[in-house]
């Protein structure tokens, strides 16, 4: 799907954040719509999280509207039970079950507070592959991390992707709360490690005002240094630094964005962030969660606008400038993952 070549839409041997632990309990199964299949989640009774495929082979009723009994879902339709591992456990209206009578059980995996899930080929399934908590300065000493919100957009995956990889938007859009006029100013270096692709700008002299001078208790001259780690195909890392010119660090947060589609042109956006500074001071958290939501609302506005536009043009094309160096990168990453897919 454009912006993407035509037929691809996202790789699927990938982990991908499902949802929060938070969300998940042995009581109530919870839908979930990923790369464009159902999901059920839940937990079994000794609280491992479960992804069992959504959508009962019965009748196709939701399998989240299920009854969990032990560590098995009871479709709440006609009571066909699915244990864990996918496998029909009972047909009530008959004793003989058929080997086909099954769902899809999916890897998933939890680390911090969120849900990772692998909807490709399970035998590939590797948490190796896990974007590293530790870098991600979610789980390192010294930070406090935030599980802040979640929504689902009606736009295609790649919308959200090129709005994080391109963040001169945050002069324009942003420009009450987080963007300054030098960010969009400011040349993007962009370079490539094995893990991620960053988009990197460093802002020599900045005087900080407003929401940055709020949290970090500090309103004077700073030298800015943002970055924007994409670990393809599913999360973003933002890091916004700031020191005093020339000498110490006065504080840096990191905003983590977990883009998963839901489908080809719907897409559930996970964000979290983390801190280094006045880690204990619950007024800050306050803060920061209410400009977030703020400046998400304007991203998820922005994004459903542009997929309105697009769906009403029949030939859509874009005019590309030198910032958009790191978001045609990653869209080119996106696309060598889905083409190496179908090459093996
Ligand atoms: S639809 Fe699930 S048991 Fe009939
Ligand atoms: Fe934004």
């Amino acid at each position: 799907m454009w912006p993407l070549q035509p037929g691809y839409d996202y790789p699927r041997n990938q982990w991908y954040v499902a949802g929060w632990s938070h969300e998940l309990n042995n009581q109530t199964p919870v839908e979930r719509w990923i790369l464009g299949e159902p999901v059920a989640l839940y937990r079994d009774e000794a609280g491992t999280p479960i992804a069992l495929e959504g959508r009962c082979p019965h009748r196709n009723y939701p399998l989240a509207r299920s009854i969990i009994r032990g560590n098995a879902l009871e479709c709440g339709y006609h009571g066909f039970t699915f244990g864990p591992d996918g496998a029909c456990v009972r047909i009530p209206s008959q004793v003989t079950i058929p080997a086909v009578c099954r769902v899809k059980a999916f890897p998933l995996v939890e680390k911090w507070q969120w849900l990772w899930i692998w909807m490709g080929d399970p035998a590939l399934a590797d948490p190796a592959m896990i974007p590293d908590h530790d870098e991600m300065k979610i789980t390192s000493p010294g930070w406090l991390a935030v599980a802040a919100l979640d929504r689902v957009l009606e736009c295609r995956p790649q919308l959200l992707h090129e709005n994080l990889t391109d963040i001169s938007h945050l002069s324009f859009l942003h420009a009450a709360t987080i963007g300054t006029e030098a960010v969009a100013a400011t040349k993007v270096e962009v370079t490539q490690t094995d893990r991620y692709l960053r988009g990197s700008r460093f802002i020599p002299g900045e005087t900080l005002t407003g929401f940055f001078a709020e949290v970090l208790g500090y309103d004077g001259p700073v030298e800015r240094l943002v970055l924007i780690d994409f670990y393809a195909p599913s999360v973003h890392v933002a890091l916004e630094s700031f020191r005093k010119p020339g000498g110490e660090v006065i504080g840096e947060f990191r905003v983590h964005h977990a883009v998963t589609p839901a489908g080809p042109d719907r897409t559930n956006y996970f964000l979290a962030w983390s801190r280094n500074f006045a880690t204990d001071n619950s007024q800050v958290t306050d803060i920061m969660n209410t400009v977030f939501e703020g400046v998400i609302q304007q991203d998820v506005d922005a994004t459903h606008a542009i997929e309105q536009m697009i769906r009403r043009t029949p030939n859509p094309t874009e005019l590309l400038v030198r910032a958009d160096e790191h978001s045609i990168k990653g869209r080119r990453w996106i696309e060598e993952l889905i083409a190496a897919e179908r090459t093996a």
